[in-house]
This record gives structure tokens, sequence and C-alpha cells, in this order.
């Protein structure tokens, strides 16, 4: 790595990377783009070619051996997160994978442990982590501003149900899909996907949650509604954390293009409450002693920072910056969907999740 200039491999030519990441790290000073990897030769031409990639790869295991990349963003379908993470780790490169991280919650530890043994940074793609509306509310609720938290309640809703049914042209008019759009069966088909509305969204909604609470789930119950599709298109939700709180997370991918979406989260606590409203850019919070503050709101362009990640990832690696989307946080949220998808199936019964920091520090 030439000094602050991270060497990047962006694995996976698709929507998200195209649209997303090679335009982020591509227009950025504090990163090179080296090298891209993808199985389609006919994306991963049009991708290279489009923002003049050096090296290109069929195979994502050459990529990871090349010696051309100090980091790589993985940016492909669900199911292929976790071995080519792994593959990566293990291949002595730092990684940053996009959400949900994995669809399991022992391949989600097995990738913490193997980063933590190897001193490498492991990152998700947590985009709206990493605006500053988040980190003030991370700051308000981790510092105790609130006091005790008591109840969490949210809502997701947002435009997908075409991608849930593999017909992704039905937003090319809103993404412009600037190279390609996502594959039909991306998120439409469970083998691959993991799941809808839950992998696809819902892992934004408790990623935010659990980042500014500092919290884990210890129990969930869910009821979940596929309607014709697949996947499911709507979840309704209860947890409980690990603090003695409990939460509620409401999300449906059913709105349609040009109607405003609902992103919300309430935190309630012992002294005061917080409202956090990602599509707004706004966050109040109200003291139990009369007072409260209202956050500068987010402009336009900071509400969704899609080029956050990938050069956030970049910064981490070169020491620049924090971490913002942890695995471990990432790692919570794979097990408390992984409840979710479990209590679901069997008609909304109560799952329990195991405390693996007790397993992780008992490890010598
Ligand atoms: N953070 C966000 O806000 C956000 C937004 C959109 C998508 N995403 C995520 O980005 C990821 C990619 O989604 P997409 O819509 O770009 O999908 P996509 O259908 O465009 O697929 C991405 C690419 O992965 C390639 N691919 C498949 N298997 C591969 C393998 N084993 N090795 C290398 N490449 C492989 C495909 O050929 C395709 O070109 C998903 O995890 C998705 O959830 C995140």
């Amino acid at each position: 790595m030439s000094a602050g200039h991270p060497r990047i491999g962006v694995v996976g030519a698709g929507w998200w990377a195209t649209q997303a990441h090679l335009p982020a790290l591509k227009s950025y000073v504090g990163a090179d783009v080296t090298a891209l990897a993808d199985p389609d030769l006919h994306k991963l031409d049009a991708a290279a070619r489009q923002f003049n990639v050096p090296h290109r790869y069929e195979d994502p295991h050459e990529l990871f051996m090349s010696g051309n990349v100090d980091g790589v963003v993985i940016a492909v379908p669900h199911a292929h997160h976790y071995p080519l993470a792994k593959a990566a780790l293990d291949a002595g490169l730092h990684v940053m994978v996009e959400k949900p991280m994995v669809l399991q919650s022992t391949q989600a530890w097995e990738l913490v442990e193997t980063a933590e043994a190897a001193g490498l940074q492991l990152m998700v793609g947590y985009t709206y982590q990493f605006t500053r509306a988040a980190a003030h509310a991370f700051d308000v609720i981790r510092s105790g501003r609130i006091g005790e938290l008591l109840h969490v309640s949210g809502l997701f809703a947002s435009m997908v149900e075409s991608f849930y049914r593999g017909q992704p042209d039905d937003y090319a008019a809103v993404f412009q899909f600037p190279v390609t759009g996502p594959s039909a069966s991306t998120y439409a088909d469970p083998t691959i996907a993991g799941g809808g509305q839950g992998q696809t969204q819902v892992t934004h909604a408790m990623g935010m949650v659990l980042w500014v609470t500092g919290r884990r789930v210890t129990e969930v119950s869910a009821y979940m509604a596929n309607r014709d599709l697949a996947v499911d298109l709507v979840d309704a939700i209860t947890y409980r954390l690990d603090n003695g709180a409990v939460g509620t997370m409401g999300s449906t991918g059913s709105l349609r293009p040009g109607q405003p979406s609902q992103q919300e989260f309430r935190y309630y606590g012992s002294d005061g409450f917080l409202l956090q409203d990602l599509l707004a850019g706004t966050i109040e919070t109200h003291f139990n002693d009369g007072s409260s503050e209202q956050f500068e709101p987010l402009a336009p362009d900071e509400i969704f920072p899609a080029e956050a990640t990938s050069r956030g990832f970049a910064d981490l690696i070169a020491g620049r910056a924090e971490n913002l989307a942890p695995a471990v946080t990432a790692a919570h949220v794979v097990e408390f969907l992984e409840a979710a998808y479990l209590s679901a199936a069997s008609g909304g019964a109560p799952i329990e999740i195991a405390d693996r920091s007790v397993a992780r520090a008992a490890k010598p």
C-alpha cells in the first residue's frame, strides 16, 4: 500500500458495485481501485472499461491471491458473502462485505474471529451508519443521556417489491442503473437471497438500532408474510435486548416508485427519548427535565451516502477512520434475523439467542 492509498479490489461487477462502490472509490483521492472480479465476463468487462480498472479476474480467488490489493469490497448476492469473505480474510486481506453480512450466525462469528485473529479489518456495508445523524444518535444514546434504554420502536417501509418479484427493471427509471441492474434472481430466489425484506432491508434497520444502542438481542418473536412471493415482503418482529429493554420492528417492501418511504426509529429511556427519522435526516431528543434538543437536519445529499461505505473502508485500512459498521454489530444482526426467520416459520414462537461473547471470551 502506498501511503494513504490502500489498493482496493471490488468483487462483483453488478448493480451496487457499479452504482455505488466503483464510482465512489474511483473519484476518491484516498484509495486506488486496482482489481475487479466477476464470473460474468460481460459484466466484468463492462464495469472494468467504464471505471478503468487495470486488473480483471473471472475467479475472485485469483484476485485474492494476486498481490494487487490490500483490501476487497464484496458486493455479490447474499449467499456468496460468506465463502468470499472467508477466502479473502484467509488470503490476508481486509474485507468490506455488503449487507446482510452473511446468512447464518455461525458464519458471522467465524468471520469475526478470523479477522480478529489475523488483525484484519472487517466492515459491513451499512450505508445509513455513515451519516452525521447516526453519529449523533450513537453519542446521545451510548453516553446514557436518555438514561437506561427501555423500548425501541422501528418502522422501515421501502420500495423493493419488484426486486423480490425478480423484476428489477421496474426500477430502471428510479435508479438509472449506470452499467447494469441487479440479476433477476439476486433478491427473488430464497436460496440466493436467504429471504426478502428481512435480509434486504430489516438488516439495515436493525444494524442501525444495534449500532446506536450498543446492545444485542436475546429473544425474538416474528410474523412474516410473503403474499404471492417466494420471499418475505412484510415482517413484524418483537424482541428483547440484553439489558431487558423490549422493541419492535415493522417493515414492508411494498411501496411503489414515487411514493414517500418511512424509515423511523424511536428510542425510549428512563431519562428521555430520541426520535430518529432516517429519510428526513432529523433527530430530536426530549429529556425528562423538560428540555429538548433538535439536531441540524441532514442535507438531501447526506441522507443516503452511498459513496461513504467503500471510502470509509479505505480510510479504515489507511488508519484515518474508525469502523462505523463493525462486524460484531453486524453479526448480532445476523443472529437476530436468523432467529426471526425461525420464529416466523414456527408461527411466532419466541426464539432465544445465545450470548456468543461468553464463548468468544473463553477462547484462548
Ligand atoms: N448498502 C446498500 O445500501 C446496498 C444497496 C444495494 C445492494 N446492496 C448489496 O450489494 C450486494 C450486491 O447486490 P447487487 O444488487 O449489486 O447484485 P447483482 O445481482 O447485481 O450481483 C452482483 C454481481 O455479483 C456477481 N457474482 C455472483 N456470484 C459471484 C461470485 N461468486 N464471485 C464474484 N462475483 C459474483 C454477479 O455476476 C453480479 O455481476 C448485495 O449483498 C446487496 O444486498 C447493498
